[in-house]
């Protein structure tokens, strides 16, 4: 982690919690997260709890993303969402481009496009990328994270540096309990950056791993020089294992 970059802990609810249980969740976490921590933190929840967890969560520092946002402004687009539809609901930021986004169908086009148009409709956009399993073994980690990058940053500008954030996710680690050691995170990490630094200032650019953090790796992951924090899945379900996972970051 740098000292010139905020860090930022994100929690991917993915298709969990209904309205009750979001309430739930926001009433333990807000009494277990140091809100004076020099640290962003945040939760996506499914849209259908967004406006309600953002209530929950108004006056305290957590904010609040969604999984996903179209790139249009309106029209027909049956069972999709749009980024001035998350803003809406009192969320501030959304993610877009997760792996499984991608395997459903989102294109590197589209993520581009969410990008923007999210960006644009004044989101804070996390854009996940991240090499299977059979693309690091076959040793083109690089070469894939460098293309979704490029890919995912072809509508940015310099000027976005604020409302951007990338989220390095390898799929063998998401939901498996394989986590990434620290060097394979730095360095997948770093790569991230440097590419990312062809659109926007990349000393600025906070950098996410994601994929089975948990309170117990937490703590190494983020201490990797180019890792600014953490998007977690299956523990930031639970306000304990997700406040101690802040509390590493902080
Ligand atoms: P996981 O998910 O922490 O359950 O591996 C991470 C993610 O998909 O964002």
């Amino acid at each position: 982690m740098s000292a010139v970059r905020r860090p930022l802990v994100a929690g991917n609810w993915k298709m969990h919690k209904t309205v009750g249980e979001a309430r739930e969740f926001c009433d333990a976490l807000a009494t277990l997260v140091d809100v004076a921590a020099p640290l962003d933190v945040a939760v996506c929840p499914p849209f259908t709890a967004l406006e309600a967890t953002a209530r929950a969560l108004a006056g305290t520092s957590i904010a609040v993303y969604a999984q996903n946002v179209h790139e249009a402004e309106a029209g027909a687009h049956t069972g999709d969402v749009s980024a001035a539809m998350v803003l809406d609901t009192g969320a501030t930021g959304a993610l877009v481009g997760h792996s499984e986004r991608r395997a459903a169908g989102d294109t590197d086009a589209q993520v581009a496009a969410r990008v923007r148009a999210g960006i644009d409709a004044g989101l804070l956009i996390v854009m996940c990328c991240g090499e299977s399993l059979d693309t690091r073994r076959a040793g083109q980690t690089e070469e894939w994270v460098t293309r979704q990058v490029r890919d995912g940053l072809a509508s940015a500008t310099a000027a976005d540096i604020d409302r951007l954030v990338i989220a390095y996710e390898p799929i063998w680690a998401i939901g498996t309990g394989e986590t990434a050691t620290p060097d394979q995170a730095q360095e997948a990490c770093a790569i991230v950056r440097r590419v990312a630094s062809e659109v926007v200032d990349g000393t600025r650019l906070r950098v996410l791993y994601g994929g089975s953090v948990n309170p117990g790796n937490a703590a190494e992951l983020m201490a990797c020089a180019d890792v600014d924090g953490a998007l977690v899945g299956g523990a930031s379900l639970d306000p304990g294992s997700f406040a101690a996972i802040v509390a590493a970051a902080a």
